[in-house]
């Protein structure tokens, strides 16, 4: 049976992620649905913020839908369970896709994907300071072995888009590290003679994603390079209350929004849960349940269209005014004889 952990965490997690979580029951009617805490607040109540139960249900798990939590900067010893969560469950890819939506602040004709190796890198936490403060040291560790599982990730995720690869790497300063991944990336395409594969520097990678995001398919990169990109790109569809990310391991994988807790506004009932929703989508997929995904996606779509909208993309909807018209929209389409999916007529 196919069991789906939710955890909404902290904040606005806890806001948005019931709802969605709701709208994929009706999809998977027969995956056994496990409610788990982590976080902050289960740090306050159980002394943890990733209780051992917690960690069980997302071994035995297929797929974790993962609101937010909140880290506080200056408990020493405190761990984000998400960092942890990736860790133990080798989640080893990162995926943000980036996709145009029907918003004013979103542009169009964009469609891409960054590829993130999450495991390794600036992020390994090999970190050093000398006794006297002045002098500090991250260990940046790049393995031949997480380069080409990576690049495997990547083309193969390429084959199912544009089959258009850019590796994005700093060979020519860091040439130990981003050489060796580099490599790692230019062998793997051989096996792939189908996907075509160039390269960028980042620092002219970040340029072309601001200038012109269209001409990408799929973007693969470090750790450090993959989080700054994607949170760049994401400006281009709406921010934050609209990008969705992927953890995949081999067979686990955990969606999540790209946001956080949002303490500012959390409460108030106006979180954005496109994100979430679209993190939904991601799950769908992961889950083979390809058709609910286009669905979901469509519909996520027609209502931002329709001007349902939270605040922070200049509507007044509140979160479960979204969720519901989402519903709605879900409600109303229909799949054809021929298996066509079909929107609702005003979709
Ligand atoms: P944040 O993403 O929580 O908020 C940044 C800004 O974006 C805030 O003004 C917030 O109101 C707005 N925002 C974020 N999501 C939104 C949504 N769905 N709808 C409408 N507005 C939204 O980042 P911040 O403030 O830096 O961090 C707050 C807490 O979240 C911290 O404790 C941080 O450690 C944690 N955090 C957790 C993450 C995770 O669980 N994966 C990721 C990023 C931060
Ligand atoms: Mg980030």
């Amino acid at each position: 049976m196919t069991r789906v952990v939710v955890i909404p965490g902290d904040g606005i997690g806890r806001e948005v992620v019931p709802p969605v979580a709701e709208i994929l029951q009706v999809f998977l009617p027969d995956a056994k649905f496990i409610q788990a805490e982590a976080g902050f607040g289960a740090y306050e109540r159980s002394g943890t913020p990733l209780p051992e139960t917690t960690l069980a249900a997302c071994q035995e798990a297929d797929a974790i839908l993962f609101g937010a939590v909140t880290t506080p900067p200056d408990l020493p010893g405190y761990r984000s369970p998400i960092l942890r969560l990736r860790r133990d469950l080798d989640l080893f890819a990162n995926l943000r896709p980036i996709r145009s939506l029907p918003l004013p602040t979103s542009r169009s004709g964009v469609d891409l994907l960054i590829v993130r190796e999450n495991t390794e890198g600036l992020y390994s936490g090999i970190e050093e300071t000398s006794a006297d403060g002045e002098r500090a040291t991250t260990l940046r560790v790049i393995t031949g072995a997480a380069s080409r599982r990576i690049a495997h990730a990547a083309f193969r995720l390429a084959r199912q888009r544009r089959s258009h690869v850019t590796v994005v790497h700093k060979a020519n300063i860091l040439r130990a590290t981003d050489g060796l991944f580099r490599r790692a990336v230019r062998a793997v395409a051989g096996d792939y003679p189908d996907v075509a594969l160039d390269e960028l520097l980042v620092d002219t990678a970040a340029l072309r994603l601001v200038r012109e995001p269209e001409a990408f398919d799929v973007l693969v990169t470090t750790n450090l390079f993959g989080d700054i990109l994607s949170d760049l790109a994401a400006a281009h569809i709406g921010g934050l209350g609209v990008a969705a990310s992927a953890n995949v391991g081999e067979r686990r994988g955990l969606f999540e929004p790209v946001h956080g807790s949002a303490p500012d506004i959390a409460g108030q009932r106006i979180a954005n849960p496109t994100a979430t929703l679209l993190a939904g989508v991601l799950l769908l997929r992961h889950l083979g349940a390809d058709e609910a995904a286009v669905r979901l996606e469509r519909a996520v779509a027609a209502t931002l269209a329709a001007g349902i909208q939270t605040p922070d993309l200049g509507g007044t909807a509140s979160t479960t005014a979204v969720c519901a018209a989402v519903s709605a929209v879900l409600e109303k389409t229909f799949t054809r004889s021929d298996g066509s999916v079909s929107c609702g007529s005003d979709a």
